[in-house]
């Protein structure tokens, strides 16, 4: 059977899907192009078998040789919650969230199999941090996927990494064992909103990298974002910095946000932590 993903496609990219050829129907692909962040929850709680059902599949995600060097942290504890919280202030649905957890690389545990087996291995080069770096993001994403399958709502966060050395003190993370984000869930309090992606002929390739067209690409994207969403005045970034935009768009506000470094004492905290990126 063929479909139409004409709305979904449009919704997710402001353009056409152009897609020539039949194309199966499938609910969960439409769910996939629908899909978005959410930061308020209903005071609703996500029951615990729901929860290991979505661990048990977030699981399933593929991994690198098979290392499975993917650990989440279940934040139970009020107290330890409130901790995490107040680490970033200005994001309140990380204590707000019914549900909150923190996706880890785990590198340590491939040293430790090693150990039991009788065998030195040493997993602080690069590819180590790498490897388990990949693993629990698509441990993530697959969580993600799969509670918005049951209709929940989830946010990434990130900017856990700003206060590694807090959060692993709060977590108690040991060596080679790192945050890469947390993960409010809960069932969201409002329909929230899609947010635009870069069309195809800027993401994806053919044959060769080519990103000659990049800049009339970008153009034609903030425009057809603006018009969707336009962003407030008030609030551009770093107007003291940069000024104010007369047009201010997407690539506006990344361009200046990359601007702002971020992350900058997670190096050191991983080369504390026995990481030496060789
Ligand atoms: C790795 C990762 C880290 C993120 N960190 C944060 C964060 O610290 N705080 C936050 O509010 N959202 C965070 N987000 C959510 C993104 O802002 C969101 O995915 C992005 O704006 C696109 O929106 P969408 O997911 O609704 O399509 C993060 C997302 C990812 C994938």
């Amino acid at each position: 059977m063929s479909a139409s993903y004409e709305a979904e496609w449009r919704a997710r990219f402001g353009d056409d899907a152009d897609l020539s050829q039949e194309v199966p129907e499938s609910a969960w692909l439409r769910q996939v192009l629908m899909r978005r962040t959410h930061r308020r929850y209903a005071d609703r709680p996500v029951p615990e078998p729901l929860l290991r059902l979505l661990l048990g599949t977030a699981f399933s995600a593929s991994s690198k040789s098979d290392f499975q060097q993917a650990s989440v942290v279940h934040v139970e504890d009020r107290v330890q919650r409130e901790r995490l919280a107040a680490l970033v202030p200005d994001m309140p649905w990380i204590g707000s969230a019914p549900l909150f957890l923190v996706f880890c690389g785990d590198a340590r545990r491939l040293e430790r199999l090693a150990e039991l087996r009788g065998h030195d291995a040493d997993n602080s080069n690069l590819e180590g941090f790498f490897n388990a770096t990949v693993d629990a993001a698509l441990v993530m994403q697959t969580f993600v996927l799969a509670a918005e399958t049951v209709g929940l709502g989830c946010c990434p966060i990130s900017a856990l990494r700003n206060h590694a050395d807090a959060v692993a003190a709060i977590l108690g993370l040991p060596d080679k064992v790192f945050p890469v984000a947390g993960l409010c869930v809960g069932y969201p309090a409002g329909t929230g909103y899609i947010s635009m992606r870069l069309p195809l002929a800027v993401t994806v390739h053919s044959d060769r990298y080519d990103d000659a067209h990049l800049g009339a690409a970008v153009d034609a994207y903030d425009t057809g974002r603006n018009a969707r969403y336009a962003i407030p005045r008030e609030q551009q970034r770093s107007p003291e910095v940069f000024g104010h935009a007369a047009f201010y768009g997407w690539s506006e506000d990344k361009a200046r946000q990359a601007v702002a470094l971020e992350g900058q004492s997670f190096p050191a905290y991983l080369r504390a932590r026995g990481f030496n990126f060789e």
